[in-house]
């Protein structure tokens, strides 16, 4: 095999598509899945890769020291694209010890072990980083984020993301150890846990219950279709320079109320409903505490240096994702059977 790489959270929503671009596209690449399957975490999302001779899974927990050491004496891997996070904003604020422990102990624990197994050889090696624009904090009206903002972030997610990111240039600068580090915003498409606003708008209106809108729907978030991030991972992980940092964005801003009515409109298109049926649905609930305003990329370094931009126009993957929603009924069950009802009451019983 030409590498082995270690990609943690490869059973989540994105860690699944870059897994399976990577198992698909480089048979000569060995890819060890490492994912403790949280609640957000389902082996279900790679059923269709799980029997290539080059994929392997290894249930474990990227904060315990102990198994992530022997699974780096066992593997020998080369690489690291590390995606294991909790990633769920409304999550953070009920339980942001976990998101410290699995963001920052988690991510100083593989980095650890890198250092300690990569000893003298950091030549040929890679530690990836996948993080978020939402280090960043909150934009006005105006402006973009680009590498060089400075980093201002206001959630208990957020915050535990942009430690992860300041722990993984101090191995940088401190041990030399070679280092890429990438800022997306917000992914879509299939295979997308039923907490984040587009799929759980999307089983909503399936099941005609209230569409629930924090506030007053006037947030902007710059929405990237989840393949594109993978073909950009996929770029970054071969082209990017050790020790940079690459923003990733769709050029894509939408309000969350104009996103929503452009959904019920496909929804209303794909359940032969009359035309506003969904849109009934909306509902204003009580905002998001401490919620950010506006996220939004510049991704021209990727473009210029990288030659990488989004493949896929909104509309047309909003579509995607509406008709794999509908076709994957029994995914959608699976995931939302069991604890998702008990977060869905306490996330939402007192907000309408
Ligand atoms: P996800 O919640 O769908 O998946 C996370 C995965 O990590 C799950 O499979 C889960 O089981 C696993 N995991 C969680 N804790 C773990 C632990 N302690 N040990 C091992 N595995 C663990 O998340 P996602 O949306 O696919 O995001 C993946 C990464 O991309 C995260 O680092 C996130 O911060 C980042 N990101 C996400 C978005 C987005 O819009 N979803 C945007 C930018 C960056
Ligand atoms: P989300 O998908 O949770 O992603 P993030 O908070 O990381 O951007 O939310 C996207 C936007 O949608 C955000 O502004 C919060 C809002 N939102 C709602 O209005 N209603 C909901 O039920 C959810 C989950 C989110």
């Amino acid at each position: 095999m030409r590498k082995v790489i270690l990609v943690t959270g490869g059973a989540g929503f994105i860690g699944s598509h870059v897994v399976r671009l990577f198992v698909t596209k480089y048979p000569d690449y060995r890819i060890v899945n490492l994912d403790s399957l949280t609640y957000a975490g389902n082996l279900e999302n790679l059923a269709d890769v799980k029997d290539m001779p080059n994929y392997t899974f290894e249930k474990a927990d990227i904060t315990d020291d102990k198994t992530i050491d022997a699974l780096f004496a066992k593997y020998q891997f080369d690489t690291v694209i590390h995606l294991a996070a909790e990633s769920h904003v409304d999550r953070s604020i009920m339980d942001p010890l976990s998101f410290v422990k699995t963001n920052v102990l988690g991510t100083g624990t593989l980095l650890n072990a890198c250092r300690i197994h990569w000893k003298d050889h950091f030549d040929e090696k890679r530690f990836y980083h996948i993080s978020t624009d939402e280090v960043y904090g909150s934009l006005g009206k105006e402006g973009l984020f680009t590498e060089e903002t400075r980093y201002d972030p206001r959630s208990p997610y957020s915050s535990s993301k942009a430690g992860s990111d300041h722990l993984v240039r101090a191995y940088f600068h401190t041990y030399g150890l070679p280092v890429i580090i990438s800022n997306c915003s917000n992914n879509y498409g299939s295979h997308q846990f039923p907490e984040k606003l587009i799929p759980l708008a999307i089983r909503n209106i399936k099941n005609s219950k209230p569409v629930p809108v924090y506030g007053k729907g006037e947030n902007i978030r710059d929405w990237l279709w989840v393949n594109d991030h993978a073909r950009a991972i996929d770029v970054i992980f071969h082209q990017g320079k050790k020790g940079e940092t690459y923003n990733i964005g769709g050029f894509n801003e939408w309000k969350n109320i104009a996103l929503i009515y452009l959904l019920c409109e496909i929804m209303d298109k794909k359940l032969n409903r009359e035309k506003g049926t969904s849109a009934e649905l909306i509902t204003f609930v009580k905002d998001r505490a401490g919620h950010d305003l506006r996220y939004a990329i510049d991704a021209t370094k990727l473009n210029r240096e990288l030659g990488w931009k989004p493949s896929v126009q909104f509309e047309e993957g909003l579509e995607k994702t509406v008709d794999w929603y509908l076709e994957n009924e029994t995914w959608l069950e699976n995931v939302t059977s069991g604890t998702y009802q008990q977060y869905y009451e306490k996330q939402y019983e007192k907000r309408v």
